[in-house]
């Protein structure tokens, strides 16, 4: 299952699952892309793609994409689609589209976390891939809420990886840099400011995220020797050492 699935990484993303021979649900706003898209990988692969219409903003997105789902077994969920259109400083707009972005950030994606992800506790099997960005090691201005919204992300994710680990469920923070993706474009084009030349692509990150799955909780998309990555790691074992004084061990049950 896929979020932001009709363009740039998503698209990617769809497109590397497929190669693995994997369905996969396919989720957006706008059904159109999403749909020539399950079309094009049907007719490329024989791999089946179902597409859904959800709004992951809307107070009800994990209600909506728990319906489009129905009965299918979710093996991988990958909370894509979290990038911030506004680009603006907090108090210049109105409030409602950082609530928005709060929702998409971080109350959707927990949502399902704790829907999908108890499932796959359940079967002993399966991965959470959050797409995250830099944006999380540190506020800046221009990124007030997504800043906060990100790193709430990485936390959370390095906390499941923790939790979920002994029952065989794969969590993995990938946290891109500057990527060529048409929501990204459209925020250069937005304040007249021309295209970096060291992006990374959007195939880029769907490799990342497939072949750095299995090794969380983070990986810094691009970087061959993720330092940052590895003592995020270190430091999350650490404090599951230090916590057993204060919760004790949980037994897999
Ligand atoms: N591009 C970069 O340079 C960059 C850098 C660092 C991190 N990232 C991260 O990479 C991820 C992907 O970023 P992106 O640049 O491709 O932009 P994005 O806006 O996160 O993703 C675009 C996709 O998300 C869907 N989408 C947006 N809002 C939605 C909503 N409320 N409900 C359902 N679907 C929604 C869009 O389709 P619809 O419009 O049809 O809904 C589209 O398919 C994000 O998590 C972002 O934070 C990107």
């Amino acid at each position: 299952m896929i979020t932001g699935a009709s363009e740039g990484t998503g698209q990617a993303f769809a497109r590397r699952i497929a190669a693995e021979g994997l369905p996969s649900v396919l989720l957006a706003r706008r059904l159109g892309p999403l749909t020539d898209l399950a079309d094009s990988i049907r007719a490329e692969t024989g791999v089946e793609c179902v597409s859904a219409s959800v709004d992951l903003a809307s107070d009800d997105g994990a209600q909506q994409v728990i319906e489009a789902v129905g009965d299918r077994e979710i093996g991988l969920y990958i909370a894509n689609a979290g990038a911030d259109p506004n680009g603006a400083h907090f108090l210049d707009v109105d409030v409602e589209p950082w609530l928005k972005l709060m929702r998409l950030n971080v109350l959707t994606m927990m949502q399902l976390c704790h829907h999908f992800g108890g499932a796959m506790r359940a079967r002993r099997r399966g991965g959470l891939l959050l797409v995250n960005s830099g944006a999380a090691y540190g506020g800046s201005s221009f990124m007030a809420a997504y800043t906060g919204s990100k790193a709430f992300e990485l936390c959370f994710g390095e906390s499941l990886w923790a939790e979920l680990r002994p029952y065989n469920v794969d969590v993995l923070n990938l946290v891109l840099g500057k990527t060529d993706t048409p929501a990204f474009r459209a925020l250069l084009a937005k304040n007249g400011l021309p295209e970096p030349t060291d992006w990374a692509t959007p195939q880029d990150v769907a490799e990342a995220g497939v072949t750095r799955l299995p090794h969380g909780p983070i990986h810094n998309q691009g970087q061959a020797a993720d330092t940052v990555g590895d003592e995020r790691r270190s430091r999350v074992l650490m404090i599951e050492e230090m916590s057993k004084s204060v919760f004790g061990e949980k037994a897999p049950d």
